[in-house]
């Protein structure tokens, strides 16, 4: 099968390999589409470092095939597995969605939203899972702030917040202020002619890598801040050390202070599924590249000029 194929940190080619067998409790997946993320560009590029110590790989990566958001037809499933069969459309995430085929835990699967293309739910599975996570607490009339609401996670976040009953306020860039406006924001920040101001019951940070101290004056005393992520060039770990600074204060200011680990489960993917069939969620793909150009997409996303989703088709 054809594979984008990486041997070690920051650089990747098309190439062939076998076509992989599933083991105990994972499918076959004919592969369809994959989605990217900034997590993809982590694991191609191992940078942060922090990526190589929690477990991806010290030297190089552990998997030889990039791409964690798939969606795709079920080709075969190994004994025992129960819930999926061939010729089954499903989406989720798996090691190595950049190829013609992949195995994928039926633990990290859904069934592919109705009305959905296989483009659109490849982008759904990290993205969206991310946001659902991100919201629970949100309750109806509640006024939340996504930064970032042009992004990946941020542009399920705010359909998502508006689907909770929630006023939805998105800060994004100004190209990608129509994008934030059409998924239902109620209020449109471009940051780049003046940053946000008031008060929110709950701040989604997934960009701009913003202050504590800022973030909680959003929130005022009883609010909360979910920190999702936000990116900087600092080598060791590139932005992650706010969200451990926010888990250690969290004890001793009146604020929640919540650092995001979003899980990628088969519960989490049955519930967007469930968004999207009722109109609530609709995955705002950006941009699609082809297989061969996999590396480029990846780049795309860094580079956050896309805005929504980016979604390679094979
Ligand atoms: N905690 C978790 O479990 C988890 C899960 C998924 C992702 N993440 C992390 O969360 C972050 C967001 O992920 P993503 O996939 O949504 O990335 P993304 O698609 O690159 O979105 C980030 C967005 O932030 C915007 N942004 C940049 N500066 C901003 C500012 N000052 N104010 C408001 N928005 C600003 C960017 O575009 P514009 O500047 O053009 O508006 C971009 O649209 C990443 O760091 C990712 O690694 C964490």
């Amino acid at each position: 099968m054809k594979a984008v194929v990486q041997r070690r940190y920051g650089s990747a080619v098309l190439g062939d390999l076998d076509v992989p067998v599933p083991g105990r409790g994972e499918v076959l997946l004919e592969v369809r589409a994959a989605g990217v993320d900034m997590g993809t560009w982590h694991l191609l590029t191992g940078q942060p470092y922090l990526v190589r110590v929690i477990g991806f790989g010290f030297r190089g990566p552990k998997s030889p095939v990039p791409g964690r958001d798939v969606a795709g037809v079920v080709a075969a499933a190994s004994p025992g597995v129960t819930g999926f069969a061939v010729g089954d459309e499903v989406f989720g995430t798996c090691d190595g969605a950049f190829a013609e085929y992949s195995v994928a835990p039926v633990s990290r699967l859904a069934r592919k939203p109705a009305g959905l293309s296989f483009t659109e739910a490849a982008a759904l599975p990290i993205s969206g899972g991310t946001a659902v996570q991100g919201l629970r607490s949100v309750q109806p009339g509640q006024r939340v702030l996504v930064l970032g609401a042009g992004g990946g996670v941020g542009s399920y976040g705010v359909q998502i917040a508006r689907s909770l009953g929630a006023h939805v306020t998105g800060v994004c860039s100004t190209g990608k202020v129509e994008l934030v406006r059409s998924l239902g924001a109620h209020e449109v920040v471009d940051y780049t002619v003046a940053d946000f101001t008031g008060t929110y019951d709950l701040v989604l940070d997934c960009g701009g890598h913003r202050s504590l101290s800022r973030l909680r004056k959003a929130v005022g005393r009883h609010g909360t801040v979910v920190i999702v992520g936000s990116e900087t060039a600092e080598p060791l770990f590139g932005g992650f050390d706010r969200s451990l600074r926010a888990m250690a204060l969290n004890a001793f200011v009146p604020q929640k202070l919540v650092a995001l680990a979003s899980a990628e489960r088969a519960d989490v993917f049955e519930e967007l599924r469930v968004l999207v069939e009722a109109g609530h969620v609709r995955p705002a793909v950006g941009r699609t590249f082809p297989l061969a150009a996999a590396v480029e997409a990846i780049e795309h996303v860094h580079s956050r000029r896309s805005p929504g989703k980016v979604v390679v088709t094979i």
